[in-house]
């Protein structure tokens, strides 16, 4: 049985104050989970991690970041290495956020730089993948995300591999309101597990944990994770308000 695991995405949110209010209110709605029941996560933005983080410290919710570069220290202004986010107690790092790729202008080829890059640095990437609206109504949705899947990970050998967790996330449900129905999701996760054992073998393909986001709320949460192959949730607007993202987390156990 793959454990659930749901991350928050803060995203460019929050200031010093409210994000480490924020992670306090989910430490203490989290209080009473059974430890081995769920993985909790929350990726605040850079400049807040190591306060939200001291606020996390000693509870079950673990910290992430919300992207990572590839290079390992040097002259890359403004950038931040794995081995920083670890050092500040990072555990995950997100990779190829749709925002990312479409409004930053990132590629497949340096999303899979960064993948390789938080392994290396001790990190566990959350790979992010997922089509536009119009690649979905040109019935692209199975093309994209397979490129986006082998080029992601391209080069990772099956214990590197099994660090990573990916995120479905299609562009046209994030932040939109309109969430996949949960068979649309189960179809692209079935998808991507199939991917998995074609690329790397079965038995890694049946560990992957496999994440759904886009407009994840208290309401739709369990119907989506009671499909077979949706094993967490990647949840950006709801993340920001403590009682839904614990309700989310709650509804996954
Ligand atoms: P959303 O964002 O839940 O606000 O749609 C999800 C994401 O971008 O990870």
């Amino acid at each position: 049985m793959r454990k659930p695991f749901i991350a928050g995405n803060w995203k460019m949110n929050t200031d010093g104050h409210s994000a480490v209010k924020l992670a306090e209110s989910i430490v203490s709605g989290c209080s009473d989970l059974d430890s081995g029941s769920v993985d909790v996560a929350v990726c605040p933005p850079f400049v807040y991690l190591q306060q939200a983080g001291k606020a996390l410290s000693s509870s079950r919710v673990a910290l992430g970041a919300q992207d990572v570069y590839f290079e390992q220290k040097g002259a890359f202004t403004g950038e931040i290495s794995a081995a920083m986010l670890k050092d500040i107690g990072c555990t995950y790092a997100i990779c190829g956020h749709s925002e990312r790729r479409h409004v930053i202008g990132e590629t497949d080829e340096l999303i899979n730089k960064k993948v390789h890059a938080a392994i290396s640095g001790g990190l566990l990437p959350i790979l992010c993948v997922g089509e536009l609206l119009e690649e979905r109504k040109a019935s692209k949705t199975a093309e994209v995300v397979t490129r986006q899947m082998k080029k992601g990970l391209a080069g990772l050998s099956k214990e590197k591999m099994s660090a990573v967790t990916i995120a479905y996330e299609p562009v046209w449900a994030i932040g939109t309101g309109l969430t996949a129905t949960p068979e649309q999701a189960q179809d692209v996760h079935a998808l991507i597990r199939n991917l998995l054992a074609e690329m790397f073998d079965r038995k890694i393909a049946g560990e992957i944990r496999i994440q759904y986001g886009g407009s994840v709320k208290p309401d739709n949460a369990r119907e989506l994770m009671q499909k077979e192959d949706v094993d967490g949730l990647l949840v950006g607007g709801a993340s920001l308000k403590a009682d839904d993202f614990v309700a989310i987390v709650k509804s996954s156990v």
